[in-house]
């Protein structure tokens, strides 16, 4: 790979771990200087075939633009971020869909910065099971208090009945995905079977991360119908559901929602809030896939109470609480997120 200028290779290096839905990866960045570079969205790794999905691809953009200016500070870079926003065109002749131009300029860490920046990269999505106590009001206010400055409500409830119905929603959104041909295609050219391809193609869901034994996931994948029957189908379930053991609390943010800008901003804050709790210990777990699956949708923004009118909406849902350090997600290497 020919040499980056200025700082690129060292901030670029290690905003390619910002996450992604189904680990897609589909950020593409140009640099065009030393202190500059253009944003795209790779549109042959999106995913369309979801309800949300077009959005989703913004929302994408947005916690890929905060994750660089968090690793941009802490190298002692401040990012000025100039948006090309339109909506996505899945059939587009040209596959790299514009985002933003990105221009650095110098600024001195401070010991926020810093500690962002660490967390950053210490994130992870933790689908394991949960240590069944809840987040302490006092970490979850600085969340709360960025989402109301960016006009969304940010809502958690450790109410078990509400906790147990919103788990049972993610898992019958799986199953429900599966039944639409094609969100399961969808799904299965993400999902990673063994630890090798995983590691090969260096991107997608892998077994691992999903807790489960690869062979397993590729059975049950493989073969969707069984999810029906009534003993099988009843053994997956149990399955997935004891991944979800000791969880106590969601948590899941609602506000405007109508543009890519704001898609833009919604990824941003949603980046913002898992920078913060993983500085303060907690995991978290998007159920992403309840936004987007409509039926599930609907059934969550019920369940809580959540005010989807004027251009508002429930965008994102997730568990929170206490785990061990879960599997990694492979990332593709710096050359193939370069345009
Ligand atoms: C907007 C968004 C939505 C997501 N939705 C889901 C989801 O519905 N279910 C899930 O298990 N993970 C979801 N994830 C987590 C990604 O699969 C995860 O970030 C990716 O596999 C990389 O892993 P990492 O977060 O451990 O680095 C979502 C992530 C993002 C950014």
């Amino acid at each position: 790979m020919g040499e980056l200028p200025g700082p690129w290779r060292a901030l670029l290096d290690e905003a390619r771990l910002y996450p992604s839905p189904h680990n897609s990866q589909p950020m593409r960045v140009r640099v065009t200087g030393e202190r500059s570079a253009e944003v795209f969205y790779d549109l042959d790794r999106g995913l369309p075939a979801e309800n949300f999905g077009i959005p989703f691809g913004h929302v994408c953009a947005g916690v890929f633009l905060e994750g660089l200016q968090a690793v941009a500070a802490g190298h002692g870079w401040a990012v000025t971020t100039d948006l090309h926003l339109t909506e996505m065109d899945f059939d587009a002749e040209d596959r790299l869909h514009r985002i933003a131009t990105v221009t650095l300029s110098a600024h001195t860490p401070g010991p926020i910065d810093l500690c962002r920046h660490e967390a950053f990269l210490a994130r992870r999505t933790n689908r394991r099971p949960y240590e069944g106590r809840a987040v302490p009001e006092v970490d979850l206010a600085a969340v709360a208090g960025e989402a109301s400055a960016a006009g969304h409500t940010f809502g958690a409830t450790t109410d078990p009945d509400q906790v147990a119905s919103i788990i049972r929603v993610n898992q019958e959104t799986l199953f429900d995905d599966l039944r639409h041909d094609a969100v399961h295609a969808e799904i299965m050219e993400w999902l990673r079977f063994s630890e090798r391809e995983a590691v090969n193609r260096g991107d997608g869901l892998s077994a691992a991360t999903m807790l489960m034994p690869g062979r397993i996931l590729r059975f049950a994948m493989g073969h969707r119908g069984l999810w029906e029957a009534p003993v099988i189908g009843a053994l997956i379930r149990a399955v997935y559901l004891r991944t979800m053991r000791g969880v106590t609390q969601v948590a899941w943010w609602s506000g405007p929602f109508a543009t890519p800008a704001d898609y833009v901003a919604a990824g941003r804050l949603f980046l913002k809030a898992w920078i913060h709790l993983t500085e303060r210990g907690v995991s978290l777990h998007p159920f992403g896939t309840v936004i987007t699956n409509p039926r599930s949708h609907a059934r969550f923004v019920d369940l809580v109470d959540a005010d989807e009118s004027d251009g508002r909406m429930a965008w994102m849902l997730v568990r929170l609480g206490y785990a061990k350090v879960p599997p990694l997600a492979h990332r593709r290497p710096l050359e193939e997120m370069l345009a």
